[in-house]
């Protein structure tokens, strides 16, 4: 069995945000760490596109969503960190992938789905109001990002385990038509980190607009923590760690140890006051180290670029070579030679 090949893309919309260092960035730099693993993490600024963002957002998500991976710790000399777009074989590669890709697959994505419901509920009658090819070919385009470099596992958040299973339907049709050349993927979902809620309890999502930056500063920090959401229990009266999102962010950062010892306070009552002290204290402590590197990233942009553009070099030795296997395979040759 050859080794495993980890592969996962962050969307550049957005600052990052605690529910993201949850579950995509915390385990993703402990992962960049292990020397026996393969892993690439790349920003999907395509992706972005497709979500009709504003240009100066997505260029802003882009610096801040790299800059925090690196000031959190990235291993960048072992995992390869890179954008889509300085890819140009991403793309290239998505066009193969489109020309086998049925029509019909597209139709059931969820993403797509979720859009066409959207505008039957509003009363529209055009379904397809407002949808681009762009949102309808996303799972093409996240084909071409995990297929580009053979990965075997790309952890994900459920909602993309689809899009992972269409990636893999299209290489398996490549291949039947082209050749055992594409490497099928799988998901992994983490479902300890699966989600965390927000300011107001659901799903902390850029979406809601209830989310808190990883690195708001320490007195933004401290005003959103007193801002979460938590019921009208009294100082003394025991409290339900399962249902409490301020219990969930301690238990995202804390230790085993530290976390039972907190459901023990929760059992004797802890005021809401000194629950929220306590947290932004902790998460405070727990990030300031990185929160002054980011810092320092974002007023040195050159730099993360840089950072960037070495990780693109890398990821291009394996892209470019393949890439011409691929379109030889599939009937783009140099003429006069076989
Ligand atoms: N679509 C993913 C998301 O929105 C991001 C993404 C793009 C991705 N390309 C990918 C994730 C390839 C894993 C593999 O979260």
């Amino acid at each position: 069995m050859s080794q495993d090949i980890y592969l996962t893309g962050i969307t550049t919309t957005g600052t990052p945000h605690i529910g993201n260092y949850v579950g995509a960035i915390a385990p993703g730099i402990a992962a960049s760490k292990d020397v026996t693993k393969k892993n690439y993490y790349f920003l999907a600024d395509y992706h972005a596109l497709a979500k009709n963002e504003n240009p100066d957002n997505i260029s802003r998500s882009t610096l801040e969503i790299a800059a925090a991976w690196m000031a959190l710790g990235l291993d960048t000399q072992h995992a390869t960190f890179y954008r889509q777009s300085d890819i140009p074989e991403i793309p290239q590669l998505m066009w193969f992938l489109t020309s086998v890709t049925a029509k019909g697959l597209m139709n059931r994505a969820h993403s797509y789905k979720a859009a066409v419901q959207a505008n039957l509920e509003t009363g529209n009658s055009d379904p397809d109001k407002g949808i681009s090819m762009a949102l309808y070919s996303y799972p093409v385009l996240m084909a071409a990002d995990i297929l580009m470099f053979r990965a075997t596992k790309v952890p994900v958040g459920r909602d993309q385990k689809q899009h992972v299973e269409m990636a893999r339907d299209i290489a398996q049709r490549f291949n039947h038509h082209f050749g055992d050349l594409l490497v099928l993927p799988e998901a992994v979902i983490d479902d300890n980190t699966a989600t965390l809620a927000g300011l107001d309890g659901r799903k902390m999502s850029k979406s809601y607009n209830n989310t808190i930056p990883v690195f708001a500063p320490e007195k933004k920090l401290r005003k959103l923590i007193m801002k979460i959401k938590t019921n009208s229990l009294e100082p003394g009266e025991p409290k339900d760690p399962s249902d409490s999102t301020l219990f969930d962010i301690y238990k995202a950062f804390a230790t085993p140890a530290e976390t039972e010892a907190m459901a023990a306070r929760y059992a004797d009552g802890i005021a809401w006051g000194e629950m929220k002290q306590t947290l932004f204290e902790y998460i405070n402590e727990h990030i300031k180290p990185a929160r002054q590197e980011y810092e320092r990233l974002i007023a040195d942009p050159a730099s993360v670029e840089a950072e960037l553009k070495k990780g693109a070099e890398r990821a291009r030795e394996v892209a470019v070579p393949y890439l011409n296997e691929l379109k030889h395979a599939v009937g783009i040759r140099t003429l006069g030679k076989t």
